[in-house]
């Protein structure tokens, strides 16, 4: 078979690129590994940038996210026993950010993609990517229920296939520089029944660890604490978790409310950059060529700038004629991926508790969060990185859909 984009994963950056292509009359195929159900019900993070929220609006995918997202114009930060509001819509001139789970966004694309008579593989396996560096690369892969390899031939691959995806690794390992950290926390998340406690969520410094209170509907609430990356969830009854919750952030005369847990897992932490993110006609997004840790919220926003940019870079070489952008993408898109890691970096190192550092290192921690809640100058900053800051490139979508 036979596209003008082959796309390597159905995660946010596979099927946002593969839509924004679309509205530009590009081709494109999407091999994934997983099944519908399965990208469609995984549970992620779910905090969308003004930007983001802007162009799933812009190219006509928003419109459930408008309805069942909830719209917060600040967030709190709790140390020592109190909590400081940080006013982002006032900071930042108007922004704001969405709280829309990422496994809906996907189920909005895949809906606009399958109505759009996309081809989208899923349940694919055995990908491989071939001739790279030449005008007409191959991804070769086993449909569903095959015993033959098929063949997508293309003009550009697109690797959009998450941290352990084959596209990054089909870059010579001489040819790309990868920089990480891996961060002694874990996030233990849950999905819980019980009523939304606080209309905006709350980052907690506390000293038997870090804890997130953050939401999905009225109804539904998400909440993290700080763990050992290496525990196993099996050590962590309901009892336990709840218990772990209310030590880390209740206050005088407030209590966040325990109830049923229908999901829990611990995921761990790193932050990681592949320099370069093209190789030939290969080009990576999102996860494949970066993780951030979670407590900045920007690894959805993130894999939707770099698509953004991947877009229009297509969209000028086939309109007309124009590499430029393309030729920029990697360089154009690092800048903002090492700005996004600065800010999850800061922001997990500030609000972790690291039980290897020293109380004075602990009182340093301390410090900053007391600065940044009480200088309108770094609670500017804080607010202009996690609303999103500006792209570099603007695409106006004018859509008919
Ligand atoms: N063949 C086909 N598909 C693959 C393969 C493979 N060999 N390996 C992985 N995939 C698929 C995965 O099943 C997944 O659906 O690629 C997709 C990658 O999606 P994500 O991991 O969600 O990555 P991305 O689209 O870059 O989105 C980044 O998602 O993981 C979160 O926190 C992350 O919010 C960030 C966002
Ligand atoms: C979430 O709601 O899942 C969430 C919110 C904020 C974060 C990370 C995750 O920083």
């Amino acid at each position: 078979m036979r596209t003008q984009v082959g796309i390597i994963g159905a995660g946010p950056a596979g099927l946002l690129l593969s839509h924004l292509l679309h509205l530009q009359g590009i081709d494109s195929i999407i091999l994934e590994s997983r099944s519908r159900e399965e990208i469609e019900g995984t549970i992620r993070a779910g905090v969308l940038e003004q930007g983001t929220v802007d162009l799933l609006n812009a190219t006509g995918v928003g419109a459930r996210m408008m309805k069942e997202g909830h719209v917060h114009h600040g967030i709190e930060l709790q140390f020592n026993g109190r909590r400081h509001r940080i006013d982002m819509h006032e900071l930042t001139g108007g922004k704001k950010i969405t709280v829309y789970a990422q496994h809906e966004v996907i189920k909005d694309l895949v809906a606009a993609r399958l109505e759009a008579g996309a081809k989208i593989y899923f349940n694919v396996k055995d990908v491989s990517l071939h001739q790279i560096e030449s005008s007409s690369p191959i991804i070769q892969f086993l449909p569903e229920n095959a015993t033959d390899y098929e063949e997508v031939n293309c003009d550009f691959i697109a690797g959009c296939d998450g941290f352990h995806g084959p596209s990054r690794q089909a870059i010579p390992a001489n040819l790309r520089v990868e920089k990480q950290k891996i961060y002694p926390f874990g996030w233990l998340g849950i999905l819980a029944k019980t009523p939304q406690v606080n209309p905006e969520l709350i980052y907690s410094n506390h000293e038997r660890g870090f804890a997130l209170i953050s939401t999905r509907s009225p109804e539904i609430q998400r909440h993290y604490i700080q763990v050992d990356p290496k525990d196993d969830i099996a050590n962590w009854s309901d009892d336990r978790i709840w218990s772990e919750l209310h030590a880390r952030v209740d206050m005088d005369g407030w209590s966040i409310l325990d109830g049923p847990i229908i999901q829990k897992n611990i995921v761990s932490m790193r932050s990681f950059v592949c320099e370069t993110m093209r190789y030939g006609n290969l080009f990576l997004a999102g996860d494949a060529a970066h993780i951030v840790p979670p407590t900045g919220a920007k690894g959805l926003n993130l894999a939707a700038a770099d698509v953004q940019v991947l877009a229009k870079g297509l969209s000028e070489y086939y309109h007309s004629g124009e590499e430029d952008l393309l030729n920029r993408y990697s360089e154009i898109c690092l800048r903002r991926i090492w700005k996004a890691q600065r800010f999850s970096y800061w922001m997990t190192t500030m609000l972790h508790r690291n039980f290897e550092h020293s109380s004075f290192e602990y009182n340093i921690q301390l410090a900053e969060l007391d600065y940044v809640t009480s200088s309108q100058a770094a609670a500017t900053s804080l607010a202009e990185n996690y609303v999103g800051l500006p792209m570099e490139i603007q695409t106006n979508y004018s859509i008919k859909i």
